[in-house]
């Protein structure tokens, strides 16, 4: 039987996404800039069902409808676009743990997506990949690439233009690392749909935050062009610390960090003030994410794995483009 699998990797914000001005079409209020990681990986292989219906099984587990209403909800809308008839089976696993902030809707929706057009033979474009695997999650729509990525905003209503790009290849900054803190495992909360939302109606702070991240969008990719981690850095800590002051003060309070977070952040910047480069990013969640170079990632895990409650330090290169295989 015909198979597909694809392996894409999560990634992780410098210019952070949070806020949709279409819900439906997952359009986001702003642009936004990322790097996809080498180390955490999704792995999605599909089949034709046996069946008429849609069978899913994520992380090996057999999974029924209800709980995977969004992965059911994204091959609706996959048959619907392509007038597509027939069901899938489709099993998916990640390497890290699944909605504890680590981006695994990013890499599992753009495997999906990969697949889906491998499997179907439709030959889509990679922006259409990325517009597609954007219907399933928005950061998805930058993980049908490698390397540093932007997801442009786009201006019309029916989403044509709002999709990723790749701005530099993996190969760019060989020495650049992102260190991924792991400091809880279990699933978040407040979902990020559902945090963005509370935070677009009721953030005071919000308008701001959309025009200085605006602004440093031009900014990020010619330090990143110009290899200069320091601009990098501070730019991502500004655009971070914007990001969590929306959440801080939305209705009711987003919450995502623990006191763990908040200490390993705190030694980031005492790292820094040593004289060892390194800054600090998050999602929505606890894990607290580093940018560093090769060089400082020794000294800069051993520092960290001291704090109590760090649970894995895993570092990432800046990963290549997705994986298709086909049989
Ligand atoms: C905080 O892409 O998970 O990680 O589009 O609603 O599925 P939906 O949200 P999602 O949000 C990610 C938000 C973020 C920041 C970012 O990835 O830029």
């Amino acid at each position: 039987m015909q198979s597909v699998t694809v392996k894409t990797h999560a990634n992780i914000s410098l210019i952070k996404y949070w806020g949709k001005r279409d819900e439906v079409l997952f359009l986001p209020t702003k642009s936004s800039l990322c790097i996809a990681l080498s180390e955490l990986t999704t792995t999605t292989s599909i089949t034709q069902a046996a069946g008429d219906q849609d069978e899913i099984s994520i992380n090996w587990q057999v999974t029924t409808e209800i709980s995977h209403k969004k992965i059911i909800d994204f091959l609706t809308l996959f048959r619907t676009l392509y007038g597509i008839k027939q069901f899938f089976a489709i099993t998916t696993h990640n390497n890290f743990p699944t909605a504890a902030g680590l981006a695994s809707s990013s890499s599992g929706f753009a495997a999906l997506a990969l697949a889906l057009n491998a499997f179907s033979k439709l030959n889509l474009s990679e922006k259409e990949l990325s517009i597609l695997a954007r219907q399933g999650s928005g950061s998805a729509s930058r993980s049908v690439c490698g390397g540093f990525i932007t997801w442009h905003r786009g201006e019309n209503e029916l989403g044509t233009d709002s999709y990723a790009e790749q701005t530099f290849d993996a190969q760019h900054w060989p020495e650049f690392r992102v260190l991924v803190i792991v400091v809880r495992n279990d699933a978040k909360k407040v979902s990020s749909r559902e945090g963005m939302r509370i935070t677009t109606s009721t953030s005071p702070s919000y308008q701001t935050w959309l025009t200085n991240s605006a602004q440093r969008m031009p900014l990020i990719v010619e330090a990143i062009r110009n290899k200069n981690l320091h601009e990098v850095g501070e730019l991502a800590e500004a655009d971070w610390a914007e990001m969590q002051q929306t959440m801080l003060d939305s209705q009711p309070q987003l919450d995502y960090w623990t006191p763990t977070s908040r200490d390993v952040m705190q030694a980031i910047k005492t790292l820094r003030s040593a004289g060892i480069p390194c800054y600090f990013t998050t999602e929505a969640g606890p894990n607290v994410k580093l940018i560093c170079l090769e060089n400082n990632v020794q000294t800069i895990i051993k520092t960290l794995r001291e704090i109590d409650g760090v649970l894995d330090i895993i570092a990432c290169k800046v990963a290549q483009a997705p994986i298709v295989t086909e049989k």
